[in-house]
């Protein structure tokens, strides 16, 4: 049977890390698309040359036209710019939504069949763009931002606890910006919730709460650390999680923005919500109940996405 095909949109700092990723975990054959000629090809030369030491088989190829990624599997999209030093994600919106629309075509144009990722910022904004752009069905639509965002706090919880990352799970809910919302009573050390641990004197509520600031401003502290761009390991790793859920069909229960049809009482909207990723892509939104300050936190988030849709409407009249 031959390899599956990976599409990767944009080869800058995200996508030549999910490049190397795809290719250590061997998990298909990887064109990586980039409109500056010459980036794609290098680093794509560059991976395959790793492939002897590293001991994987997977082919790397480097292009600047969409026809090259005929008939992939998955396409994971990072085309875009990304944010500098005191720029929030919403800054991006005029010129990403430009780049999510070209992208769509080319999707829609050569791999209509795929399972779609989206990274570009503003993601619920971008991911919603980037579905009625592509004109692909909404299930095989999806952005990453929950899975790294319940990431950064499990890795903030496993520090604060010191045990080990693996028995830490973590629940984010909502918009990937300032306003997502960590849900505390959903995430658990080894199945024991948050607040527990607070009443058994593991934590305090003052450092908890902190921990769910710092989880917010996640990506904000990276940029401001390097200056130049903004996060890529953390959120390759992330998209490469959801991929190989869908590629394996694993039926992992991750956080992504999907788009709801009726769950969390939402319509046509994505969001970041508890989902099943396997053969037949977001196989299901998980529709969970939200305790009343938990709702109050997510009607937040989900306006300031709606806030985001409506000023792409206002630049695209296409969309709907
Ligand atoms: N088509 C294809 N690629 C494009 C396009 C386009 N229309 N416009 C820009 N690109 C490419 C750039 O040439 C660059 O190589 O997208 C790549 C983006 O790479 P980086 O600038 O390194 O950005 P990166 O850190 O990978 O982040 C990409 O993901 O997390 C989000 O906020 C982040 O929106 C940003 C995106």
């Amino acid at each position: 049977m031959a390899r599956p095909k990976i599409a990767l949109i944009g080869a800058g700092q995200i996508g030549g890390t999910l490049a190397h990723l795809a290719a250590l975990k061997e998990l298909g054959d990887v064109v990586l698309f980039d409109i500056t000629d010459g980036i794609p090809q290098g680093k794509a030369l560059d991976i395959a040359e790793s492939g002897p030491s590293e001991g994987f088989d997977a082919a790397m190829t480097g292009t600047t036209d969409y026809a090259d990624i005929a008939g992939a599997d998955v396409c994971i999209v990072t085309a875009g710019v990304p944010r500098k030093p005191g720029m929030s994600r919403d800054d991006l919106l005029g010129i990403n939504l430009k780049v999510m629309k070209s992208v769509g075509e080319g999707i829609r144009d050569n791999a209509p069949d795929a399972f779609v990722i989206c990274i570009t910022n503003p993601l619920d904004a971008m991911v919603w763009a980037l579905q009625q752009f592509s004109g692909l069905p909404a299930n095989k639509v999806c952005g990453m931002a929950g899975v790294l965002d319940s990431a950064r706090f499990r890795h903030f919880l496993s520090v604060e606890f010191d045990v080990s990352m693996k028995d830490v799970t973590a629940f984010v809910l909502g918009g990937h910006g300032d306003t997502m919302v960590p849900l505390t009573r959903y995430s658990t050390v080894a199945g024991i919730p948050l607040p527990d641990l607070v009443d058994m004197g593991w934590t305090t509520q003052e450092k908890l709460d902190a921990i769910v600031q710092r989880t917010r401003d996640g990506g904000a502290e990276i940029v401001g650390l390097l200056k130049t761009g903004s996060a890529f390991y953390a959120p390759a790793t992330s998209a490469i999680e959801m991929a190989e859920s869908y590629l394996k069909d694993q039926k992992r229960v991750l956080p992504c923005a999907a788009q709801c049809n009726g769950e969390f009482g939402l319509k046509d909207m994505y969001v970041g919500v508890p989902t099943v990723i396997g053969a037949g892509g977001i196989e299901k939104v998980i529709d969970i109940k939200l305790g009343k300050d938990e709702q109050v936190m997510f009607d937040k988030s989900v306006d300031a996405v709606k806030g985001l849709m409506t000023a792409c409407k206002g630049i695209d009249d296409t969309l709907v």
